[in-house]
């Protein structure tokens, strides 16, 4: 996708990306824990054979290493004429790179996916002090969030 700052490109996520400081990018949002590379691989090999339906991009720098991630998850529902409609997860941004416009360009970049693939609507959840950003990034404030933890 255009308008990267040079040296850094947007690109799917993939199998050789362990290592590459994707793990450590997405410590922004959470914990992550002890991931090694056959569990890595078991889970980027379970989303491959679901890739109609997650989107995992990731931006690197000029030395391939990640310096941010995001995923769109498509959803396929009966409701509007059987509608398909996108989730935006784990938008995430290496603390030294913030501030560049690549979480921007990773949401511009999962929302022409989520277009491309005939969604109507794209929704996202996240804490209060990201509402600027996503409001910056086009959206909208929607209705309220319910979860249950296990
Ligand atoms: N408050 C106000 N404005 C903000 C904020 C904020 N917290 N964050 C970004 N912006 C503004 C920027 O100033 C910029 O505005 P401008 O166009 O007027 O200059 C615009 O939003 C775009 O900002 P980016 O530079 O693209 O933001 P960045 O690359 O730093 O990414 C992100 C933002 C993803 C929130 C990053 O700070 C991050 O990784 N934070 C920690 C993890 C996190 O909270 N992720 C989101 C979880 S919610 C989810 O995943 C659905």
């Amino acid at each position: 996708k255009a308008n990267l700052p040079k040296g850094y490109t947007c690109r799917p996520l993939s199998n050789k990306d362990y290592g590459r400081g994707f793990l450590d990018v997405l410590k922004v949002l959470t914990t992550v824990g002890d991931i090694s590379e056959k569990m890595y691989l078991a889970r980027f090999n379970w989303m491959k054979a679901r890739n109609d339906s997650y989107y995992l991009l990731v931006i690197v720098d000029q030395n391939d290493r990640i310096v941010g991630s995001g995923t769109l998850l498509i959803e396929r529902k009966f409701i509007h004429e059987t509608a398909s409609t996108g989730h935006i997860e784990d938008i995430a941004v290496a603390k030294d790179q913030q501030g560049k416009k690549l979480g921007l360009r990773i949401i511009e970049a999962l929302d022409y996916v989520c277009e491309k693939q005939g969604a109507y609507k794209n929704t996202l959840v996240c804490k209060d002090h990201n509402i600027p950003f996503y409001e910056k990034c086009g959206f909208k404030r929607g209705q309220n969030e319910m979860t249950r933890y296990y």
